[in-house]
């Protein structure tokens, strides 16, 4: 069968290039090659036992069917105590609606809120779907250059926008770059959503993974005007270490979660309930489990960076979130190993792929060309042993 038969808007974008490493990986490994495995963005803890047991009752007592599209009462409120309770959001249960991951979430409310011919603005570097979803919806991704730290670049952005400006999509703390946005810098982005009359997708997935003391700030607190204009999104895959689970939120006015939910009624029917009984647990229960990763995390960080510093010609700006690390290793493209050159970052992340056996992801899937990411969910032996494979096959490029 010929693609031509294919729907013409998968196109449109490539396939996701984390999956497409992930998947390659994965083949690697099961053909028995040792990878130490840089490329995952997922947590490589245990789902806390507040979730795990949350859920186990959950199959027990047989609530195992349908639950409303929107999610079950009882989990829109706990996501409506805790919006309020860490980020000063008062948002009712009925404008809140528990998704299938906070991927599913972003793509909703890209849905709801983008038409044909609109733009949306997407500070890069920035994580592999919105710009697919973006597309998807049949609008136009917009990429503005972040500063060299990666903060926002709120001139770029004003300069950027246009009447057919529809909406910014940002993440902090941010993916790849690990960048937390400051208060003040979002409270300026806010205003430039209001003078020119956007909407905000506020993407905050990796919010409890923050250290040196930087403090999560959500935009749509900045006031009542910006409120109406956010959506903001979150889930538990990063927080709670509850990737597949899959299960996630958005929290927006009204209007913008019925048509969300008009959207969900009619592709996934709702979230699983089992999930949803255990994200109960995870949001009510202690948080104890999710304070002791948050502190390994920032070990990793502190170690990782320590490490790269050693490197020569590596460089990065310090992440402040996440678990991630942008290298910019700019430096050594254009060097050859055995005769073929390394020109771009793809080329470096299969190089060290096929040499050292370390999966990273290259920055160009970021926007970020020159870079590659390196993900510290991993235990300190892992990354100790990659960084020294890297180092060597750094060193062994002329
Ligand atoms: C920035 C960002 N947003 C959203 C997601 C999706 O999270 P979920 O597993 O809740 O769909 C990810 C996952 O990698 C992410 O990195």
């Amino acid at each position: 069968m010929s693609t031509k038969e294919l729907a013409g808007r998968l196109k449109k974008f490539g396939a996701s290039a984390t999956g497409a490493i992930h998947n390659k990986v994965n083949e690697l490994q099961q053909a028995g090659q040792q990878i130490l495995s840089l490329n995952v963005g997922e947590p490589d803890f245990d789902t806390p036992a507040t979730a795990k047991n949350a859920g186990i009752e959950a199959i027990q007592t047989g609530f195992t069917k349908y639950t409303s599209t929107n999610g079950t009462a009882e989990l829109r409120e706990a996501i409506a105590e805790k919006l309020w309770k860490d980020n000063g959001l008062q948002y009712r249960a009925d404008e809140i609606c528990v998704c299938t991951g906070a991927k599913q979430a972003i793509f909703g409310a890209v849905m709801a809120i983008c038409d044909e011919g609109d733009e949306v603005l997407i500070p890069i570097p920035s994580w592999v779907s919105y710009t697919a979803m973006v597309t998807l919806a049949g609008a136009t991704p917009v990429p503005v250059l972040s500063h060299a730290d990666y903060s926002l670049d709120l001139a770029a952005i004003e300069t950027a926008i246009t009447p057919r400006t529809r909406a910014l999509i940002l993440c902090t703390p941010n993916n790849p770059s690990g960048a937390v946005y400051s208060e003040e810098s979002l409270r300026a982005l806010a205003e430039l959503a209001v003078k020119y009359d956007f909407f905000l997708i506020a993407d905050e997935i990796y919010e409890k993974l923050i250290y040196d003391g930087c403090r999560h700030f959500s935009i749509a607190s900045v006031s009542r005007e910006v409120r109406e204009r956010t959506v903001t999104v979150n889930g538990f895959s990063k927080a709670y270490a509850m990737t597949g689970w899959r299960l996630g939120y958005a929290a927006a006015r009204k209007d913008i979660i019925k048509a969300m939910i008009k959207l969900q009624g009619q592709i996934t029917s709702c979230a699983s309930s089992v999930s949803q009984k255990a994200a109960v647990g995870a949001l009510r229960g202690s948080q104890e489990e999710m304070n002791r990763m948050v502190g390994i995390f920032r070990e990793r960080r502190d170690f990782v960076c320590s490490r790269l510093r050693q490197i020569p010609h590596v460089s990065f700006a310090q992440p402040h979130g996440a678990f991630y690390v942008l290298a910019d290793i700019s430096r050594y493209l254009g060097k050859q190993y055995q005769g073929k050159t390394i020109i771009t970052s793809l080329d470096m992340a299969e190089y060290l792929l096929d040499t050292a056996h370390v999966a990273v992801v290259p920055g160009s899937a970021f926007g970020a060309e020159g870079t590659i990411r390196l993900a510290y969910a991993n235990s300190m032996e892992v990354l100790a042993a990659a960084l020294d494979a890297m180092e060597s096959a750094l060193g062994r490029l002329e």
